[in-house]
């Protein structure tokens, strides 16, 4: 474990629970999004009276703010391992934004096969079939698949232009193989992208890809910052993925003269503070270390799945015990449904986790062994817009900032749960979203907070 535990900001509030009291909450949604690292918050307020446009103002505080930028690039591009490459880091949003942006930019057709994987995102799944011919690798019951499995995904005619494969699970915290596929894919003259959303605070990304995208939201940089890693030479023809200003050299109404990358593909105001953010978060890892990060999270991903597992009802969802994961910890409780799961732990024990389909559906649905004939109905129900029997699982992340006390206060409540006890107040499930929510009348401060729509079905 990280000793002490790197505490983020907002770490210990005091969030209402229906028994009356005030709980500091628990927060095991770090796969979801991360709170920031306090060195992070520092950061972004001390660059603040520097902030000012970049790229585009002659002022001292523009200088000041474009160099802050370009420097939270550089790091970036350290961060994946490419200093000595001819890559190019571009600052975009999120992994979302990455991965579409690439996907544009490769400039596919449907001629072009790419090889991806059923354990995906859908921010590494939806881009891909509306550019190119998508071919899918599988994965067992235990929701994982080997490096021969995707190999021969990468031999089967025609050849494919691109392998993209996540580098972690959101759902199981499974690693797949990366640098082994890497290498098949390669010998086999085929480039790889990497999703490294969940892998990035967790593991040093892989050096080898051809092109890596992550977020800093999940890295304890929540001010809206992604990137998109690449080699130069691949964005230097075409168009960008968005334009705009910045992105040219000269612009006449038939005629567009497109700025050298990364400019090219950054359009519009860049995002610096978020860059700076980011950039504070690489420093604050890399002062922890990867040793250090892996030791706590093998030591929490044992507490957690252990713990999970051992609980009567408790199916953890996934590959065996035996395999190192992420701390993530994906599960159903026997005779409970997911979402009032969910509910019951931040209602009743201030704890903050994530339920349903985890925007990766069709592995969900192979995790939990549906066949397609439920999830054809499931399908018909949601278009109808009732989501009360969407099917799901409750998910559990841990961070740096997780301790062992935060994992046995949920390991209490889900057997609590799981153990049939029943909860002091009534839950209404809203039909919409499928989500439950206690009595308006015992929380009613939590009316307040759902009517603003923070529903966990939207994939
Ligand atoms: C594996 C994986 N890929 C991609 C994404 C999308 O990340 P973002 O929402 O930051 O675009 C996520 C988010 O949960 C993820 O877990």
């Amino acid at each position: 474990m990280i000793n002490p535990p790197v505490p983020l900001v907002g770490d210990g509030m005091l969030v209402p629970c229906v028994d009356g009291h005030d709980r500091p909450y628990v927060g095991l949604d770090a796969a979801a999004s991360t709170g920031a690292l306090r060195q992070v918050a520092d950061r972004v307020e001390a660059f603040l009276p520097s902030y000012s446009s970049i790229h585009r103002g002659a002022g001292y505080k523009s200088q000041l703010a474009t160099a802050a930028y370009e420097s939270a690039r550089d790091a970036a591009i350290s961060f994946a391992g490419r200093q000595d490459r001819d890559d190019i880091a571009i600052i975009c949003r999120n992994t979302t934004e990455a991965v579409n942006h690439l996907a544009y930019r490769l400039r596919l057709s449907r001629d072009d096969v790419v090889v991806t994987t059923v354990v995906e995102h859908h921010a590494n799944l939806l881009p891909w079939p509306r550019v190119a011919t998508c071919r899918y690798v599988e994965c067992g019951p235990d929701g994982t698949f080997t490096a021969a499995d995707v190999t021969a995904a990468l031999e089967l005619t025609p050849r494919p232009r691109l392998l993209t494969i996540t580098g972690a699970s959101n759902i199981t915290g499974w690693l797949p193989p990366i640098d082994e596929i890497i290498v098949a894919a390669h010998s086999r003259g085929i480039l790889v992208a990497v999703d490294a959303a969940q892998l990035a605070p967790h593991r040093a990304l892989p050096a080898e890809a051809d092109f890596v995208a992550w977020s800093g939201h999940k890295m304890y940089a929540p001010f809206g910052a992604g990137v998109l890693i690449g080699p130069r030479e691949v964005f230097m023809d075409g168009d960008p993925f968005l334009a705009g200003g910045g992105a040219v050299d000269l612009v006449e109404l038939g005629e567009v003269v497109w700025t050298d990358p990364p400019d090219r593909e950054e359009a519009g105001s860049p995002n610096v503070v978020g860059a700076v953010a980011l950039h504070a978060a690489i420093d604050a890892l890399g002062e922890i270390g990867w040793p250090a990060i892996i030791d706590h999270d093998r030591h929490l991903a044992g507490l957690l799945r252990e713990g999970l597992a051992r609980i009567p009802g408790v199916r953890l969802l996934g590959p065996g015990q035996e395999n190192d994961t992420l701390p993530v910890a994906t599960f159903t409780v026997e005779g409970v449904s997911h979402a009032l799961v969910a509910a019951r732990l931040s209602a009743e024990d201030g704890i903050g986790v994530r339920h349903g389909c985890f925007c990766a559906h069709p592995y969900l649905m192979r995790l939990l062994g549906l066949t397609e004939d439920e999830v054809a109905t499931y399908r018909d129900e949601v278009r109808r817009g009732d989501r009360s029997r969407m099917p799901g699982a409750v998910r559990a992340s841990a961070g740096i900032n997780t301790t062992e006390a935060d994992v046995a206060r949920l390991l209490a409540a889900v057997a609590r749960v799981a153990g049939g006890e029943p909860s002091s107040v009534a839950y209404v499930q809203d039909p919409r979203t499928g989500d439950f929510s206690p009595d308006p009348a015992v929380a009613p401060w939590y009316g307040d907070v759902r009517s603003h729509g923070s529903s966990c079905s939207p994939g």
